[in-house]
């Protein structure tokens, strides 16, 4: 009797698991201790606000900028943590994390755009938010404010004192050739599950490539896995294999956040192999599908992905520092302007 009844709740405890053993979306959000959702409530409760009604004055003019500053906050987040070193310039101890091949197509106003989103906090706020949980924001409003689901950021995020070398920056951003087996056992190491995998990729619904990050699959031999049509298409956008033209990730939508990304690995019109490749591996095939025919599980599970992207190696506490400026360490700019030993010790108790 016993035994019956406990296989019985097992099946229905199988059944259900079943139709959710990719998907966990619905899952409440875990928080690592030290960041928390209502973190700055008292010292700057306006925020958010202030982040957002500023995006979208800079989205209403350029909707392209999303795309930049969501990307931003996933090239931040898997080198070295969420702590802001994308940010930083270089300095004497060698070249910062955006003179490595992956961050060099990051854009230039996506910087100056969380530069600016700075400036406007910290003259509200004073130096309390951290340039970290700037970009956090920018890109949740990237997504929401394209279409995309809206969600909470856990906050409280502290900002690095170093930057990644070139080599540990190429290491941690896997290239746009990575099949899925490469893409499943990067992505693994920093816990991502292949649901997440594949939710994550979906940040490729907006935005821009450059010819050369996919030229590889139309020259000298064209990739028997893309369309043909659509091969065509962008072999007169890339004429040549080093072309610098730029083209559409999602070409459905291409400003929009939603599940078209999906839809075009369908029709074999995903523009990278990393893309395209989720399609033909069968552990990730059923996702592709699923996330293609129901975007509310697609964005379900995106934003499960992103806030544990926004939650790696995080610094919290009194660890790292609040910059007063995104590109360079306090201490660095203290070394540019201060005049005198006293005015360095009283900007770095403050
Ligand atoms: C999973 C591995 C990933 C690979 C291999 C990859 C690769 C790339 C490449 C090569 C580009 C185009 C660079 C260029 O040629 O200009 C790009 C653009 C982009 N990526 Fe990814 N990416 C990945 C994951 C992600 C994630 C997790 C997100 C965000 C959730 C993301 C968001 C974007 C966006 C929004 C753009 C367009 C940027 C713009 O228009 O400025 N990518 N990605």
């Amino acid at each position: 009797m016993a035994s019956s009844s406990s296989s019985l709740i097992y099946m229905i405890f199988f059944l259900l698991c079943n139709s959710c053993s990719y998907f966990d979306g619905a899952r409440a959000q875990i928080v690592l201790p030290g960041l928390s959702w209502t973190y700055y409530d008292v010292s700057c409760p306006n925020l958010e606000s202030i982040i957002t009604e500023q995006l979208k004055k800079v989205f209403k003019n350029d909707i392209g900028q999303a795309a930049g500053l969501l990307r931003l906050h996933f090239h931040d987040c898997f080198v070295q943590g969420c702590d802001g070193s994308v940010l930083l310039d270089g300095s004497a101890s060698g070249p910062g994390e955006q003179a490595a091949p992956p961050n060099l197509s990051l854009r230039a106003e996506a910087f100056k755009i969380i530069n600016d989103l700075r400036r406007r906090v910290h003259d509200k706020c004073g130096r309390v938010v951290s340039c970290s949980d700037i970009v956090a924001l920018a890109a949740r409003d990237a997504v929401y404010l394209s279409g995309g689901p809206n969600y909470a950021v856990p906050l409280g995020r502290r900002d690095g004192l170093t930057f990644a070398t070139v080599n540990v920056t190429l290491a941690n951003l896997p290239p746009p050739s990575s099949n899925t087996s490469a893409l499943l056992t990067s992505l693994a190491s920093k816990n991502f599950t292949a649901t997440d995998v594949v939710a994550l990729s979906g940040g490729h619904t907006i935005g821009l490539g450059h010819c050369t990050s996919f030229t590889g699959r139309l020259y000298p031999t064209q990739d028997p896995t893309m369309d043909k049509t659509f091969a065509n298409n962008l072999k007169a956008t890339c004429p040549t294999a080093n072309s610098t033209n730029t083209t559409v990730l999602d070409i459905r939508s291409p400003d929009k956040f939603d599940n078209k990304y999906y839809v075009d690995l369908m029709n074999r019109q995903g523009l990278f192999t990393s893309d395209q490749d989720l399609y033909t591996d069968p552990r990730t095939r059923p996702i592709v599908t699923a996330f293609a025919v129901n975007q509310t599980l697609f964005f379900d599970e995106f934003v499960t992905a992103m806030i544990k992207m926004s939650q790696l190696s995080v610094l919290t506490g009194s660890a790292g520092e609040v910059r007063a400026n995104c590109s360079v360490r306090n201490s660095d700019s203290l070394l540019v302007s201060s005049v005198g030993g006293e005015g360095k010790k009283a900007l770095s108790d403050f």
